[in-house]
């Protein structure tokens, strides 16, 4: 495996030894010394033209943590507002010696494009393209519920039998189009529900059942995880939702509807969170909220990712 831009392209076995890699990598970031030398000599950039904090601080860490050189490139502040293409661009940081470019980008197929371009020779990681996919969110978002749901060590554990579902602004958000992916191949069965202004515009080429009523597919479904997603009003160039007080009231996982969750009900978030419309501060900062778990698992799921394209065959022990 040389790039990851699509979860698509992973299959079961490929996404359950990346989690278990993950597993590994948790064990070294709960050590007094968190660093292993297995990059030690190789660069990686975080090429960003889109705003970040989690996932951008994320890499940075995970490549530190493997002793590999860091760049870090913001299109805000570089020679991109002077009107450098992605080519050019791409072509001076592999002048730089990059063996690996992460790039987050507005445009859907962007990492694709990088990837398949011949400009650069180092491998490319997708951290978001446009409304397209988050490949590594979604792994981190799976190996966060097999981590609640099966304990410290849960190698080799896929996801059967569970049921997910997830909120919210689906036609904008590239982590439901990775998370549904993932979340399949690893054998949840996985439910949607939107506002029909915000569902997904291809419903039938993912794997899961849709709905349009929340209440109802709480109340019937009884899902183990709940993933509410982000209102996206930078992506919406019209008026999507009534107001943001009528999202709230029948989208939001409000006080209402958490109070009425089991308490074994999983809530995620991918962040960053718009408190009080898709979800209230009593579900995002609950026992049963991995918010934050999600966010710590980032580091060692991208460390499992950095290894697997980058380390040949260089121990990680
Ligand atoms: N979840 C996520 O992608 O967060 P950031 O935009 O902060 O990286």
């Amino acid at each position: 495996m040389k790039h990851l831009l699509s979860v698509r392209d992973l299959s079961a076995h490929e996404t359950i030894e990346i989690l278990d890699i993950a597993e590994e990598m948790h064990e070294v970031n709960s050590r007094d010394v968190k660093k292993l030398p297995t990059l030690r000599g190789k660069t990686v950039v975080n090429l960003f033209y889109e705003d970040s904090t989690r996932t951008r601080i994320s890499f940075e860490l995970a490549a530190k943590r493997l002793s590999a050189d860091v760049i870090n490139f913001s299109a805000k502040g570089s020679s991109v507002s002077k009107g450098e293409s992605l080519r050019d661009t791409a072509q001076t940081l592999e002048a730089m010696g990059a063996d690996a470019v992460i790039i987050r980008h507005p445009a859907s197929g962007s990492a694709n494009v990088l990837a398949g371009s011949g400009w650069i020779d180092g491998s490319v990681i997708n951290a978001g393209d446009g409304t397209h996919e988050h490949p590594t969110q979604a792994l981190l978002d799976a190996f966060t519920v097999r981590k609640r749901l099966h304990g410290k060590v849960s190698a080799g554990k896929d996801l059967s039998g569970l049921k997910v579902l997830i909120v919210g602004d689906l036609l904008h958000s590239r982590v439901a189009r990775s998370a549904i992916t993932t979340f399949s191949t690893l054998g949840a069965e996985v439910h949607c529900v939107a506002p029909p202004t915000l569902m997904l515009s291809n419903p039938s080429s993912f794997n899961a059942q849709m709905h349009y009523s929340l209440t109802d597919t709480l109340a019937i479904e009884k899902p183990d995880v709940v993933m509410m997603l982000r209102v996206q009003h930078e992506r919406m160039s019209s008026s999507f939702i009534p107001s943001e007080k009528e999202y709230a009231k029948i989208w939001g996982l409000n006080k209402e509807r958490f109070t009425g969750l089991p308490e074994s009900t999983i809530i995620m978030h991918p962040g960053p969170m718009n408190r009080g419309l898709e979800i209230d501060s009593l579900a995002a900062d609950s026992k049963q909220s991995v918010v934050l778990e999600q966010v710590s698992n980032g580091v060692s799921v991208r460390m499992a990712v950095l290894f697997k394209l980058l380390s040949g065959d260089r121990a990680h022990g």
